[in-house]
């Protein structure tokens, strides 16, 4: 009884603490800047009260936040704010922007869980959707507003680093497929990969935030990939033989874990994902929830 009152008194504590150095951060002079240089997107730029954020210590380790929902970056509140913020300049690849209307339907449909308005892990899910429209689809790094594009590196299973450059030209799924018993990232290039699984995936591949398990700087969370095959899949193999596999009509899915490197904006610094390569392909092939379990099939590898 006596440990459980201290407790409380203890956190009652942190938060006076917490709450004090809110309002002073407030209440300084960093809430009266004019919108046009601020950092966040276009979101909040009419709210005057915003705080800047302040550049994290060299070494934090967790960051606890009291910025105020409205006052979060549009990226971390909208899972679509880089499409919704064009202001006709921004250079689609393409031409013109993406259309996730389906994709985004099937999402909201279909995901396992519905965070709380602001919480970390529906920060986090909006971060990681803007970012992926970002590397996909924005020609200009310069006009990227979820990541800072000059050291940005992204790890995949372990292996090399990998620019924002190459992770566009190689494409997404050849950079996280890698080379598996029924694909090879070296028979086929980005365009060819994602036209074959926009065929085989019709109505998209959906990505949710499961959990986050630490705050910024270094947010580690599980997320969830899942799309439904109702196209034939059609793509080379590590053996350099073409797979042709007929739809099946099932969800094809799976799980992995990614350590974001972040600033006091969110905005991404760097990406390691990990999670078992094989799992999607073994799926098209062997049907709905089935996979090898194989040790020789592949697993986890990642040759280049
Ligand atoms: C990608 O590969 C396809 C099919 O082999 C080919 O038609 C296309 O020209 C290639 N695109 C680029 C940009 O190399
Ligand atoms: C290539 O790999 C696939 C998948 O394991 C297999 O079915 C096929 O027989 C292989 N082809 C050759 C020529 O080894």
């Amino acid at each position: 009884m006596n440990s459980l009152l201290g407790h409380v008194t203890l956190n009652l504590l942190i938060f006076c603490v917490l709450f004090k150095v809110a309002w002073s951060y407030r209440s300084s002079g960093h809430s009266h800047h004019t919108g046009q240089n601020f950092p966040f997107g276009s979101g909040n730029r009419d709210n005057q009260n915003c705080p800047v954020p302040r550049p994290f210590a060299p070494n934090a380790e967790q960051v606890v936040d009291n910025v105020a929902y409205e006052c979060l970056p549009s990226y971390l509140r909208n899972p679509n704010a880089v499409l919704d913020e064009d202001d006709g300049t921004i250079e689609w690849a393409g031409g013109r922007q993406p259309d996730y209307t389906v994709v985004d339907e099937m999402f909201n449909r279909e995901r396992t869980i519905i965070h709380p308005r602001g919480s970390m892990e529906d920060r986090i899910q909006n971060l990681m959707k803007n970012w992926d429209k970002e590397v996909r689809y924005k020609r200009n790094p310069k006009q990227w507003i979820a990541v800072v594009p000059d050291n940005f590196y992204m790890i995949v299973n372990g292996g090399p680093r990998l620019t924002l450059a190459e992770i566009s030209q190689l494409g997404s799924y050849n950079v996280f497929l890698g080379n598996s018993e029924f694909y090879s990232k070296d028979y086929i290039n980005s365009t060819a990969s994602d036209a074959a699984f926009s065929t085989a995936l019709k109505s998209g591949f959906a990505l949710e935030v499961l959990e986050v398990y630490s705050p910024p700087p270094r947010v580690a969370l599980r997320f969830r990939h899942w799309g439904h095959m109702t196209g034939p899949m059609r793509c080379p193999m590590r053996n350099g033989t073409w797979l042709d596999a007929p739809p099946h009509g099932g969800v094809v899915e799976f799980y992995g874990d990614t350590v974001l490197h972040v600033n006091e904006k969110y905005q991404i610094l760097s990406m390691e994902n990990t999670f078992r390569g094989d799992t999607l392909m073994e799926q098209m092939v062997l049907g709905n929830g089935r996979v090898n379990n194989k040790v020789d099939a592949g697993s986890g590898s990642w040759i280049w």
